[in-house]
């Protein structure tokens, strides 16, 4: 049995350019779905997993982040004052341990593997570290994280939480050059970071949860551009193919990609629709604009 990772490291340096202008002076990664910012659903999917320790990986303007977990007493004397008990224990419970959580920054966003190395000095080096992508945001029973970690134990190496795309998306992901299936768990030969629809081994792509051996750290120091000209995270994990195995992990549960509008806007409709206060007002809202859609009709008209 390895030993499952204790650090996580959460990428949050990019520049977020999809949702200009509300990104401009604001994280991406602090849009909210429903009332909670993306990073916060990331950051409890870790914990939920078993994770100790928070390694955020910053860019310019992202200082909103660092405030959101940071204690705030003025806030929490004035919820406590008005006697607004469940606000103040969300803000209360959401709050890490003091000495769990780092901040670095990547001066330039020159892409996510170079975002990963900027934290190499923060991690144990000889531990796999666990990475999440706060823009994909996974809807499920059991945190993706845990599920990845709990068959991460027994077969090692590197691995990633992945899925079946249609064809034509192939150029928007790292594609894997399958070997083998056993369960949930592929097995994979190679790895092609955003390949042509053409040229794709296989339909089967990352999303934002990997498990890292140390060796990819390895392979991040060579600093080599690659899709796109930036430093991918998936080039570097495929180098190490061969020496460790590499597995994709099709995990139970629905993942949103909150770093484009369609995909963060339909989150924010699964979300409110999974709550048991917001369900009713969000169905009847629902069926107004399928109704309208459907009808042709100004669904705003009413
Ligand atoms: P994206 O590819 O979504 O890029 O990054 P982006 O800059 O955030 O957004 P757009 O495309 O301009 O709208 C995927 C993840 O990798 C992180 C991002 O913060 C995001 O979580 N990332 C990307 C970095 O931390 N640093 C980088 O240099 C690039």
């Amino acid at each position: 049995m390895r030993r499952p990772p204790r650090t996580a490291i959460f990428p949050v340096g990019g520049l977020g350019t999809r949702f200009l202008p509300a990104t401009k002076a604001m994280p991406k990664e602090m849009l909210p779905v429903v009332d909670k910012p993306l990073i916060q659903y990331a950051v409890e999917e870790a914990r939920a997993s078993g994770i100790e320790e928070f390694i955020f990986v910053t860019g310019r303007g992202k200082t909103a982040i660092e405030d959101h977990f940071d204690h705030g007493a003025e806030l929490s004397n004035a919820l406590s004052a008005r006697g607004k008990e469940a606000e103040l224990r969300a803000v209360q419970d959401m709050m890490l341990e003091p000495g769990q959580v780092a901040y670095i920054r990547q001066q330039e966003p020159l892409g996510l593997g170079h975002a990963v190395w900027c934290a190499r000095r923060l991690i144990r080096g000889d531990e796999a570290v666990a990475v999440l992508l706060a823009d994909d945001l996974v809807m499920a029973k059991e945190p993706c994280l845990k599920q990845m970690i709990d068959a991460y134990v027994t077969v090692g190496g590197n691995m990633a939480a992945v899925m079946d795309v249609p064809r034509e998306e192939t150029n928007r992901y790292g594609i894997l050059d399958v070997v083998g299936e056993e369960g949930k768990l592929t097995a994979a030969k190679g790895l092609v970071e955003k390949p042509a629809p053409e040229a794709a081994p296989s339909t089967l792509s990352i999303i934002g949860r990997y498990i890292l051996d140390p060796s990819v750290f390895v392979e991040l120091d060579r600093q080599e551009a690659g899709a796109g000209g930036e430093i991918q995270l998936t080039d570097a994990i495929a180098r190490t193919i061969g020496r460790e195995p590499f597995h994709g992990l099709r995990f139970d549960g629905r993942r949103f990609d909150c770093g484009n509008k369609a995909g963060f806007l339909e989150a924010n409709i699964a979300f409110a629709l999974a709550r048991d206060d917001l369900r009713e007002d969000m169905t009847a809202i629902l069926g107004r604009y399928a109704k309208a859609c459907q009808s042709g009709e100004d669904a705003l008209a009413k």
